[in-house]
């Protein structure tokens, strides 16, 4: 375990650990757990995604969990870590979208995953990022960031702590007008609980809103299928 400063975070790396998301929670419970602190793997044993899946996570990629000190819950936050996500594939050339809520996508394969997680006065957002390895997933398709560019995970890790400071403290006006810039299937047909559905886009409040015939539809949880 190696622990340094980055940007103002704590940063706590370890080679292989069964899960950062897990390790952030610990320190929580332990009562050690400090605003802005990032654990980071280069290999996790037991990775956990989104609707207690598994995320395979063999060495290559980047692994991380942030933690922040927080008033309330945010569910805006979800689409300012998606950005944040996404700005950071452009910064390295890359041409993502964002598939609802936070997956984010390349040539319609996914290449980052996005799990958030409370625990007391703590928010914890675990991220996964495809660099040089990726898992076959029965579900989609997946794919990683050198099948674009030479790109180690330290440059991805830098980048990225950089943007997610930037719009985690964004005005979710911007934020909104940003994921929507970049949402896969915006004002397609998509398939939502088993029925079509038309993508429209983010409310205000940060609910998504779909179209099912001439009905309109808001749901801040789910999954869709595009
Ligand atoms: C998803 O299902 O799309 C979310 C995947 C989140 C994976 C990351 S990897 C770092 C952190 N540690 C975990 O065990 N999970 C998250």
């Amino acid at each position: 375990m190696e622990d340094i400063k980055l940007d103002a975070y704590k940063l706590i790396s370890f080679d292989k650990i069964v899960s950062t998301q897990d390790y952030a929670h610990d320190l929580i419970a332990k009562n050690e757990a400090v605003n802005k602190t990032v654990i980071t793997a280069l290999a996790q044993s037991s990775g956990r995604g989104r609707y207690k899946r598994n995320w395979v996570s063999h060495h290559g990629n980047l692994y991380a969990s942030f933690i922040y000190k927080i008033g309330e819950r945010d569910p805006k936050l979800s689409y300012a870590v998606a950005v944040a996500i996404a700005e950071t594939m452009i910064h390295f050339g890359i041409k993502p979208q964002i598939k609802w809520p936070n997956d984010i996508l390349i040539d319609g394969k996914k290449i980052s995953g996005v799990l958030i997680e409370y625990a007391n006065s703590f928010v914890i957002v675990g991220i996964g990022i495809n660099i040089g390895t990726c898992p076959t997933v029965k579900e989609y398709k997946t794919t990683k960031m050198q099948d674009y560019v030479k790109v180690s995970v330290n440059d991805v890790l830098s980048v990225l702590i950089k943007k997610i400071d930037k719009w985690r403290n964004a005005d979710f006006v911007i934020v909104r007008e940003r994921w929507m810039d970049m949402a896969a299937a915006l004002n397609k047909i998509i398939k939502f609980r088993g029925k079509d559905a038309e993508l429209i886009g983010l409310n205000e409040d940060g609910a998504l809103v779909l179209r099912c015939d001439t009905r309109y539809i808001l749901t801040y949880g789910d999954e869709i299928s595009i």
